[in-house]
């Protein structure tokens, strides 16, 4: 039988969504309504791994009154990094160069040295493995299903999609009186890694007449078409949405960055590849939006800030119920637990018989195919 729970430890590792914040103040008051501690770690585990950067500590005990009137707030109190790995984390050599080093020990060896008995992490596919990792290492983890993208497997949303896609949704709003004032033509590039559920959702909602996606290479002459087409019929403007992780059928992704020890490849700068060659291909005037971190910010939407409370909450539950290696995920309309080894490492594209990309096609919209 296992050890009864007294204290927990949080952390929020990866890109920042909002609700973050109302995940970490769910967890710790289910916890102190049962009588646990619970200690938040900075910037996923470097506030362990790297004491000397926080003269105040690199974790801190979180009392419900340190998190009183947080809920509504974007980003993370603790703070977060996606270059924290600790199995894999980026130590730089003599020479200027970085290594990854296996670290993941001295995690473990902070747990017992503390009396902590369970992690509960919350983060996208790169944070749930590593939380995946440190379960199999023999640590009480319960991971809760975080990223902007919706990028993860079994759940059916993470939160901070809702309210990415909501922000999205208002700037096209936004777009379309300015790029039909001028006659332009107006590309946005919107995050979501190798996914396009934001450019999906938010097109469709805020009414884009082409929508580029990373599960569907374009050609961008049927999108030039498409414009073409509509400028024939006396709609002089168009709205294209732009994934930041979507190529041409015979093309590689936009990248800012490669990837590099600890860090994953940044992508961007599609937008500006589509705009350049819509512009050569039609004649009209076009212009790029990138919408990139403003994605990331803001009050999380309600439907967000309900679903990080009743992921937080039940992950506290599920540790409370003995769980252990498993994910609190959204089987509408319950919570449910899944194990973490069918979420890490994986990732949820838009699958090609979406209806919500059937929608897109039945009211006309263009997908470059
Ligand atoms: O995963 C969330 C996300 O915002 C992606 O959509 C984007 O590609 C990435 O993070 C950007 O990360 P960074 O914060 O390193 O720019």
């Amino acid at each position: 039988m296992k050890q009864p729970i007294r204290r927990i430890a949080i952390s929020t590792g990866g890109g920042d969504a909002p609700g973050l914040n109302a995940v970490i103040s769910s967890v710790v008051w289910a916890a102190a309504n049962r009588g646990w501690e619970c200690v938040g770690i900075r910037d996923g585990f470097n506030g362990i791994l790297s004491p000397q950067h926080y003269p105040r500590g690199g974790t801190e005990l979180l009392s419900r009154d340190r998190v009183r009137g947080i809920a509504h707030l974007g980003g993370t109190i603790l703070g977060t990094t996606n270059k924290g790995d600790p199995f894999h984390f980026p130590v730089r050599q003599a020479d200027g160069s970085l290594v990854e080093v296996d670290r993941s020990g001295e995690i473990l060896d902070y747990f017992k040295r503390e009396g902590i008995d369970a992690l509960v992490i919350a983060g996208g596919d790169g944070t749930l493995t590593i939380g995946n990792e440190l379960h199999r290492r023999g640590l009480r983890v319960v991971g809760v299903p975080k990223t902007i993208d919706n990028d993860l497997d079994k759940t059916h949303t993470t939160f901070g999609f809702d309210t990415a896609v909501s922000f999205a949704t208002e700037c096209l709003d936004r777009l379309h009186s300015t790029a039909e004032s001028h006659q332009r033509v107006m590309v946005v590039e919107m995050m979501g890694r190798y996914a396009g559920w934001i450019a999906l959702h938010a097109g469709i909602s805020g009414g884009a007449h082409a929508i580029l996606m990373p599960e569907i290479p374009y050609d961008i002459e049927k999108v030039a078409a498409a414009i073409r087409e509509r400028d024939a019929h006396g709609r002089l403007y168009s709205l294209v949405v732009v994934a930041e992780g979507a190529r041409a059928q015979q093309g590689q992704r936009a990248l800012l960055a490669s990837a590099e020890a600890g860090h994953a490849e940044r992508l961007g700068g599609i937008g500006e590849q589509v705009a350049r060659e819509l512009a050569e291909r039609t004649g009209k005037d076009a212009r790029v939006v990138v919408l990139g971190h403003l994605l990331r910010g803001g009050s999380p939407t309600t439907f967000d800030r309900l679903a990080a409370k009743r992921f937080g909450t039940a992950a506290v539950r599920a540790l409370d119920e003995g769980h252990s290696g498993v994910m609190v995920a959204l089987s509408h309309p319950n919570v449910i637990y899944v194990p973490l080894t069918e979420v890490a490492g994986r990732m949820k594209a838009v699958p090609p018989d979406s209806d919500t990309l059937q929608t897109g096609r039945d009211l006309g919209i263009c997908f470059g195919d």
